[in-house]
């Protein structure tokens, strides 16, 4: 299939090429290097310099018979976006809008969209089911929101189909090392962890010890990248077997502390990570873990890397280097 990937230099767009290539499709990187790297396009993709808010630029660039698109492009640090939200809004509402608006005029009907865990808030169960209440804490959760909003009206409008994926943390890396670099400024936990490791950055703030957990760190579900990269090859499956639409998570439904994680890359490296513990942040909930039944049975997916030993072991191999 010809695939249209915005975003695609980016952390999980590079990963997502790779697998989408490997299985035979024909991909095209849109994407503006705001903070993705061209070294990271695999060459056997095409790419086009350009923005979701360039609208000329995306309509010349998706006039090419295109059977489907995967939207990753989008700004996704949370505390960020309280403080940017037009920043916020204008990318990833306004590009999104652009995108979809285009698709419909070259008859572009198939549409994979990232979501995040951002959009439940805070969880009122565990793990979170794709039925939890949609009540984002922060702006990035409502931008992305917005969008799922906008695209199941487009559907019920007949103009789309699509699947949603809901991320939880993304984490690893691939394990042919095919990724040159690393996201700059990360504001997520384990790449924090690899960069105190490889002594680019001198400590990592642990961002509050008294929560109702077992050793009061917050608990979060962390998925394999590659694992969310097959999960878009069986959505293209999906979306090019069946006329419908699917809402997923896509988890391990298993949780780690941030003291657990830390423990296990001292363990790894043999070295004492240096940590501070700080204030909470506003907005953090103790525990987020989730199911993705839906993607099990719907997609027939399922995690083959997103155990945590394989998960930091893949991040080392790269983080080591720098
Ligand atoms: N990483 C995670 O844990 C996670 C979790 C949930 C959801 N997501 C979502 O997945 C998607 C990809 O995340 P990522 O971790 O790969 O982030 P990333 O920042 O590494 O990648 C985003 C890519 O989009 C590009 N980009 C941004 N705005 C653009 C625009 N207007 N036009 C063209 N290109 C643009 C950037 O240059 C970058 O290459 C995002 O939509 C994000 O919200 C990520």
């Amino acid at each position: 299939m010809k695939i249209f990937i915005t975003g695609g230099a980016g952390y999980i767009g590079s990963h997502v090429s790779i697998q989408l290539l490997d299985a035979g499709h024909e991909v095209t990187v849109y994407d503006d290097l705001s903070l993705g790297f061209k070294e990271n396009i695999d060459e056997r993709a095409k790419f086009v310099n350009g923005s979701t808010l360039d609208l000329y630029h995306l309509k010349k660039s998706l006039s090419d018979n295109f059977d489907l698109v995967i939207h990753l492009a989008a700004y996704k640090a949370a505390g960020e976006s309280m403080e940017l939200p037009s920043i916020y809004s204008n990318n990833n509402i306004n590009g999104s809008v652009n995108l979809i608006n285009v698709m419909l005029e070259h008859g572009i009907k198939n549409l994979i969209f990232s979501s995040t865990a951002a959009v439940y808030g805070y969880p009122s169960y565990l793990p979170i089911d794709e039925n939890h209440a949609l009540n984002p804490i922060n702006f990035y959760g409502y931008t992305k929101l917005v969008v799922e909003n906008l695209i199941q009206w487009y559907a019920k409008l007949g103009k789309l189909n699509y699947v949603i994926f809901r991320f939880f943390n993304a984490a690893g890396y691939d394990a042919n090392g095919r990724i040159k670099r690393v996201e700059q400024n990360p504001a997520n936990l384990l790449p924090i962890i690899m960069e105190t490791a490889n002594k680019t950055r001198k400590k990592v703030e642990v961002y509050g010890d008294t929560y109702d957990t077992a050793d009061g760190t917050g608990v979060r579900d962390y998925i394999h990248v590659s694992d969310l990269a097959l999960a878009h090859e069986k959505a293209i499956d999906y979306l090019s077997e069946k006329n419908s639409n699917l809402i997923t998570n896509l988890a391990t439904g298993e949780g780690y502390s941030v003291l657990e994680i830390i423990k296990r890359v001292e363990d790894l490296i043999s070295t004492k990570i240096i940590y501070d513990v700080v204030k909470k942040r506003e907005g953090d909930p103790a525990v987020m873990i989730a199911s993705s039944k839906i993607a099990y049975e719907e997609l027939g997916w399922e995690p083959h890397f997103s155990r945590i030993d394989i998960i930091l072991d893949s991040m080392w191999n790269i983080y080591k280097g720098f």
